[in-house]
């Protein structure tokens, strides 16, 4: 199947501190001055099916965001390559991409802060239509932004409110609604129902499945949750400080998981339903910080397994069944 994304070594940091951060470091019997950096995103590599979803699952921090918001080039990569619909725009400048905006929508976590408050909900989901001459009149414009707000949940007398006249799952339908006006081919939702009541996380999370069944558009499914990730997966990748460690099939992935990293997380959600994972010892200490990264295998210092060398090399990536890779010295 034909890829709408591939992403080969991708790599993003941030400098922090202007300088005051700086260290001194002594190497040859000279000073350097190293500028310290948020290893944000360290060689990501992963490809997206057509009409498929991929999600990355990881801790807070370990670089989920960093990776989308690299990917859709609202910061420029520091290494790797992205191919989108196999194009290269890993150099892609802001004009460059502008045509490709309407292929690539973003859904936020924060539903509000990503609507403009002074505009009305219509023009919020019109706009992008006229922008990108989707429409031929302003009137055939208007007409296909309430259409989708009604397929999203608005009803038309609501469509002239502003953004703070909403609930906050209203308010993340509308931000639904105006990434799908532009018919996207990508999608990109990065958390989108963990800033909402659990009561009303299922409905956006089963209006998302359905509006891709209609349009046929690929995901990017940026979450925490586990258990959202399992139903609304085809692939999954696990990160752990930006890194993925594990990536594959959700089936496989979550029924014959390998890195002990996944096996943890999986071991810290509640069992409904299936047989248990084996038991494990649980993971040691704390996520270790991206400003310095740690030698070997990022996660070999809370490992349980780890061995000599895992302090010494990164794994590299293994394919341990069809499609089902993991980067651990035990395979
Ligand atoms: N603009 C920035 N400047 C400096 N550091 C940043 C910046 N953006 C992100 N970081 C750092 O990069 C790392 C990865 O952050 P990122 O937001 O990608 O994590 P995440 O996996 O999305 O976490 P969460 O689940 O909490 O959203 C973190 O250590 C974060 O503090
Ligand atoms: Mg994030």
């Amino acid at each position: 199947m034909e890829n709408i994304l591939l992403v080969e070594n991708l790599i993003q940091s941030f400098r922090v501190g202007k300088g005051l951060l700086d260290e001194l470091t002594f190497q040859n019997g000279r000073f350097i001055r190293e500028t310290l950096r948020v290893h944000a995103v360290n060689g990501v590599s992963f490809e997206i099916p057509r009409g498929t979803v991929f999600s990355l699952v990881g801790e807070s921090g370990c670089g989920k965001s960093t990776t989308a918001r690299t990917i859709i080039k609202l910061l420029e990569p520091k290494g790797g390559r992205i191919l989108f619909q196999g194009m290269d725009i890993t150099r892609f400048s802001k004009k460059e991409m502008l045509p490709l905006r309407k292929q690539m929508q973003m859904i936020f976590q924060d539903p509000y802060a990503s609507l403009n408050p002074r505009s009305r909900v219509l023009d919020i989901v019109r706009e992008p239509i006229l922008f990108h001459r989707l429409a031929d009149t302003k009137s055939q414009a208007t007409e296909m932004a309430m259409d989708l707000l009604q397929k999203v949940g608005i009803r038309p007398e609501q469509a002239n409110r502003y953004p703070h006249q909403f609930s906050g799952g209203q308010q993340q339908r509308i931000g639904i609604a105006r990434a799908l006006s532009v018919h996207p081919q990508f999608v990109i939702a990065d958390e989108p129902v963990s800033a909402l009541d659990v009561s009303i996380q299922a409905q956006i999370l089963n209006l998302m499945m359905d509006l891709q069944k209609e349009f046929h558009f690929s995901y990017l499914f940026i979450a925490h949750n586990l258990a959202v990730v399992k139903h609304i997966s085809d692939h999954v990748g696990i990160m752990y400080l930006g890194k993925i460690v594990e990536k594959g099939r959700k089936q496989d992935v979550f029924s014959n998981p390998k890195h002990p990293y996944t096996i943890a997380l999986l071991n810290s959600i509640p069992r409904l339903e299936g047989k248990n994972l084996e038991h494990t010892p649980p993971i040691k200490g704390e996520i270790p910080s991206p400003l310095h990264l740690p030698s070997g295998c990022h996660f070999h210092e809370r490992c349980p397994y780890a061995m000599e060398i895992c302090n010494e090399v990164y794994p590299e990536e293994r394919m341990t069944a069809p499609n089902h890779w993991v980067s651990c010295h035990l395979y």
